[in-house]
Order: structure tokens, then C-alpha cells, then sequence
């Protein structure tokens, strides 16, 4: 730190030079982030209230109320009118403090939990974090987890099962119905990890797609995971769970005993949380109302199939399956395909990268002219590595014409 401080107006054009080289959402570029520009709204009102402290409730009992009904109008979304919670830091605490439910349920020495390999790291985290064993089932031909090899995966230690509506790779959702059913009939702990998937499917589901039972409908499912600051278009550092009622989080929450607010029980693993986001939530669900969340996810659904299409339509290049909500994946058979992420990656373009494939999430602020742009460059990249291929003559043809 310097000796004497500087002036507001100073840092500001200070700031502005040194964080030029992030991405903004708006140039449309980052194409593989499941988050997103915070709606206007948001930002208005996450200014206006940023200063309340939801670590401390007691202090903030309107900011409180507020976030109960923000897990309230979640909970209905998910089928649940009965259902508790927290909105978090995002979905890894989410996860995490789920988890930890489900182990602080069961009185097991060796804890094992059961989730698909296409699972979100957090489930790692949460194994490392609370010595669990962590069994990882295989994906049967459609990336969702194999319902049998769950069911063969449980033995006496198992304390949950996770499924996910809406994995991070591909955007699948595992069969939970049967996922359900498994966990009723041996009587073990659900979550559900629709972190992504729990600001999309139920609006899918409106636009009349065929979107198959995920949420607190199934019985067997004790929690999900539901994060408003992906498609809920909230600030960052705005995860939520939920879980199916009181009685299965009553019994295992934390009493801060200093809080100025006097003591409050909560079963975040942070202290200290934005209330503010937790505002900026309740603001977006008021403002955009199903109706609008539903508009939200028409654009973006209708976004992935135009550029799942073009992406089919680039010979050497294909997509892993046909999009099940907003998530891309898409492989090469011809290339490698870290070496197309390289050439996109100098372009600007930021894709999720995974084993064989790259990943784009088509969140709210991809705009049409991102898609045709993208299709353009990625054309281009494939003649440019086929001409390197063939030879210089068709590289450089393709690149005049280019
Ligand atoms: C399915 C799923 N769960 C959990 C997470 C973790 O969320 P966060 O990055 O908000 O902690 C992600 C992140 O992409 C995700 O896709």
C-alpha cells in the first residue's frame, strides 16, 4: 500500500487502465461462461442496498425477509411451496452445504456419496473438504448418469445421491425420476445439482419443450441446487439451495454466538454474505415475472439452435449432441480440437474447454450478430488448419477471401 491515498477520480482512471485486458460480457466474446451481465435492475438496486449483511440477520431482518422470499418464489418454481433455504456464494457452497446435510443426516463413520462423472467439482470440494468418499458412476449413451450404476454404486456408507438437471459440460439432465425411486427405496439423501438448469427448465417447459420431472415434484429429491446469478441474470456471488422443508436442515445449522444481531441460525458455511445480491435477486424475479424469464430463455434457446445448426453445417466440426437446454458442446473429428480452442482464443473467443470437446453457454447476452461472427471465424479457422494440412496455396486463398 502507498504511504498517502490517491483520489476517487485518480483510482477510477486507474482502474479503467488496468482492467482493460478483461473480457465484457457485452462484446459478446465470452461465450463459454455460465454467467452474465447482472440486469440493469440489478445493478440499481444492488447499489442502492450493498451495504446490508446477511451474515448477520439479525441486524438485517428486512433484508432477511426479503431472502426467504426469494427462496420462496424458487421453491415454487421447483414444484415445492413448503421448501427453505439460503441464496449463497454460488453453487459450489450450495452444493457443499447440501453435502453436508446429507453426511450430518446419517450417522455414518465412512460417508460415501454417489454422483455422475459428468458431476460439477464442488462435489470434489465438498468429498476433500469433509472426508467423504466420492464414487463416480459412468454416463450411459446420452451423457446422463447410468441408472444402474448408481444403483450398484450404493452400499451401507452411502449418505446421497446427486444428480444433475443441467450438467456444466453438455447441459444434460440425469435421470432423476429413477434417481428418486433408488433413493426412496433405500432411503438415502437426493440432491439435485440444477445449478444451471434451475432458471431454465421450468421456463423450457412453458415454451411447451418436453422437459422431464427433475425437481421437489420427484419425492425422493431433499434439496437442489438453483443459482440465480446463472440465467437468474444476478450478481455474482449469488448461488441458492433449497431444500424440500425445514425438517431436514433444522437440526444442523450454525448459532453465531457475537452477532450484533443477536444470535441467528444459518447452515451457510460463509459468514458474512451479501444482502445486496440477495435484493438484486428479488428485484429481477419481480421485474421479469415468469413471463419474462420465459422470454429470457426463448431467446437463448432459440440462439443455440441457430448456432448448433451453423456449427453442423462447418465441415470438420460437430456438436457432441443436439442441445438439450442452452449448452453447446462441439467436437472435431478432423483437428485437434485444443489447437481450434488456440485459434479461437486469438480471435477473443472464450469457450469452456473439457477432455474432447469445447463448450458455449448461450446466455443472455449473446446477441445474433456474436452468433454469425463466431460461425465466421470458425469457418475460417478450419479451412486455415485444413490449408495448413494441404498445403499453402488453399490457406492462403481462404485467407484472402477472408
Ligand atoms: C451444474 C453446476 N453446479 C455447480 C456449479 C458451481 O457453481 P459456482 O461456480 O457458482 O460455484 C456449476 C458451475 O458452472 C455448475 O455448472
Amino acid at each position: 500500500m502507498q504511504e498517502f491515498g490517491m483520489s476517487a477520480d485518480e483510482i477510477i482512471s486507474q482502474l479503467a487502465t488496468m482492467l482493460k485486458n478483461d473480457k465484457d460480457y457485452d462484446s459478446g466474446k465470452i461465450l463459454g461462461s455460465m454467467c452474465t451481465k447482472p440486469l440493469n435492475i440489478a445493478i440499481k438496486v444492488y447499489e442502492e442496498f450493498f451495504e446490508k449483511n446477511l451474515g448477520d440477520p439479525g441486524l438485517f431482518p428486512a433484508t432477511w425477509a426479503i431472502e426467504r422470499d426469494v427462496i420462496k418464489m424458487l421453491s415454487k418454481l421447483l414444484n415445492n411451496p413448503n421448501g427453505v433455504g439460503y441464496c449463497c456464494s454460488g453453487g459450489t457452497e450450495a452444493n457443499i452445504i447440501a453435502m453436508r446435510i446429507a453426511r450430518n443426516s446419517h450417522e455414518i463413520r465412512r460417508p460415501e456419496i454417489i454422483v455422475p462423472v459428468s458431476a460439477h467439482a464442488s462435489f470434489d470440494k465438498a468429498a476433500d473438504l469433509m472426508n467423504l468418499k466420492i464414487i463416480k458412476v459412468p454416463l450411459n449413451e446420452n451423457y446422463q448418469v447410468d441408472v444402474e450404476g448408481v444403483r450398484a454404486a450404493i452400499s451401507e456408507n452411502t449418505i446421497a445421491i446427486v444428480g444433475i438437471a443441467g450438467t456444466t459440460s453438455l447441459g444434460v439432465v440425469d435421470p432423476i425420476k429413477e434417481l428418486s425411486d433408488i433413493a426412496l427405496e433405500h432411503d438415502i439423501y437426493l440432491h439435485v445439482d440444477a445449478a444451471f438448469g434451475g432458471l431454465v427448465l421450468p421456463f423450457l417447459r412453458k415454451l411447451g419443450y418436453k422437459v422431464p420431472d427433475f425437481d421437489f415434484k420427484l419425492k425422493g429429491v431433499k434439496s437442489i441446487t438453483a443459482d440465480p446469478h446463472k440465467m437468474g441474470m444476478s450478481p455474482i456471488g449469488t448461488g441458492g439451495i433449497i431444500f424440500k422443508d425445514s425438517s431436514i436442515v433444522r437440526n444442523y445449522t450454525f448459532e453465531i454466538p457475537y452477532l450484533a444481531g443477536g444470535n441467528f441460525k444459518q447452515a451457510t458455511i460463509v459468514g458474512t454474505r451479501s444482502g445486496a445480491s440477495v435484493i438484486a435477486t428479488w428485484a429481477i424475479f419481480k421485474y421479469l415475472g415468469v413471463h419474462g424469464f420465459t422470454k429470457v430463455v426463448k431467446k437463448c434457446i432459440n440462439h443455440t439452435k441457430e448456432l448448433a445448426k451453423g456449427i453442423n453445417q462447418i465441415d470438420g466440426v460437430s456438436t457432441v449432441i443436439d442441445p438439450i437446454i442452452n449448452v453447446i458442446g462441439f467436437k472435431s473429428d478432423e483437428f485437434n480440437i485444443r489447437k481450434i480452442d488456440y485459434e479461437l482464443r486469438k480471435r477473443g473467443w472464450a469457450l469452456g474447454g473439457f477432455p474432447n470437446f469445447l463448450r458455449i453457454v448461450v446466455m443472455p447476452h449473446i446477441k445474433k450478430c456474436h452468433i454469425d461472427e463466431f460461425l465466421l471465424d470458425l469457418e475460417y479457422i478450419i479451412h486455415k488448419l485444413r490449408g495448413k494440412n494441404l498445403g499453402s496455396s488453399i490457406k492462403s486463398s481462404v485467407e484472402m477471401s477472408y
